[in-house]
């Protein structure tokens, strides 16, 4: 009963005025003792931007294109998430004290929020932003679904929090803006969801530059094959069905979501971008566009949000 009840969709907590999962507020005090190690390597994303995707990446390359070893344990082990806390579940924090260095980690916080040992001991980060309008919809999705966060309330509704940045992690736009920022003087791979979506070999090979890790051609292709979205859709240490059904209830939406929705054969594909487009109707396309000008006005990224 407790359980059901701690899960049952409290209302999102600020801290230093970002709105944040409740329980994922309360874990940023205990998180002020990480001490972060100059060789680990940390995933930054917004919430619903190609994490996963990128972290089964990075473990695939940090254990030499192992299959079996990647098979170890879910996702969330093999990449703790710092600020991670949900009732009946290990912290981010107790993960991490069992993680072996090299250590891969993931955050999704904004700048404001994130350990200052990150900075301090100028761990390598590996950012991955996706456009606006695909992660929306993907968010509003993973809200229906993961009983962590608030009700998301109708499609319109949560669009429209969504561009005020009133859900969990705030601001898209500041997001996106301030790593990109941030990698002007910090050791920052920036990528974009819809580059590796394109030409995930392309984008493999970045991210083995940057680790500094060199691997055969082959075992790059095994990475392509093995981090596919059909392959991560149905392996259980990447598609989050281990997570107990009172916190992600996959019925609701799949983690791994559009491969669920629509079987392969039907469109659209999954895993894919330009998804948004079977959602916004067009008065909200319009809508998002004006405000999209002015929030990223001046900056100089830019998203496809075409396939
Ligand atoms: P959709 O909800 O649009 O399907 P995150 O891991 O940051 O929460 O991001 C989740 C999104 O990434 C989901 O998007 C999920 O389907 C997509 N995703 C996960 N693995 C992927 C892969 N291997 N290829 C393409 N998309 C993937």
């Amino acid at each position: 009963m407790e359980l059901v009840q701690d899960t049952s969709r409290p209302p999102l907590k600020y801290v230093k005025g970002v709105p944040l999962i409740k329980y994922f507020a309360e874990a940023l005090e205990p998180l002020e003792n990480f001490r972060a190690r100059p060789d680990d390597l940390l995933i930054s994303t917004y919430p619903k931007s190609g994490t996963t995707w990128v972290s089964e990446i990075l473990d695939m390359i940090y254990q030499g294109g192992n299959l079996e070893k990647c098979r170890r344990a879910p996702i969330f082990i093999r990449v703790p998430f710092l600020e991670f806390k949900a009732p009946g579940i290990p912290t981010g924090l107790d993960v991490l004290k069992d993680t072996p260095p090299p250590r891969i980690l993931k955050t999704h916080l904004p700048l404001a929020l994130l350990p200052q040992t990150l900075l301090d001991q100028k761990v390598k980060v590996v950012y991955v932003a996706r456009n606006a309008k695909d992660v929306v919809v993907s968010y509003y999705h993973f809200y229906r679904m993961a009983k962590v966060h608030p009700e998301p309330g109708t499609w319109d509704s949560f669009l429209e929090k969504f561009m005020d940045g009133e859900v969990s992690y705030g601001s898209w736009y500041q997001h996106v803006q301030e790593w990109w920022e941030l990698s002007h003087t910090h050791p920052v791979l920036y990528l974009f969801y819809e580059d590796m979506k394109e030409n995930p070999k392309r984008e493999i090979h970045k991210i083995l530059e940057f680790v500094g890790h060199s691997l055969p051609e082959e075992i790059v292709d095994r990475i392509v094959q093995h981090t596919s979205f059909q392959e991560m859709q149905k392996n259980p240490m990447t598609n989050y069905s281990t997570i107990p059904l009172d916190i992600m209830d996959h019925k609701i939406s799949a983690f791994m979501r559009k491969g669920a929705l629509h079987p392969p054969s039907f469109p659209p594909y999954p895993g894919i971008a330009g998804d948004w487009k079977t959602t916004f109707t067009v008065a909200q396309n319009e809508h998002f566009d004006t405000d999209y000008a002015e929030k990223m006005a001046g900056c100089s990224l830019s998203f496809r949000s075409e396939p």
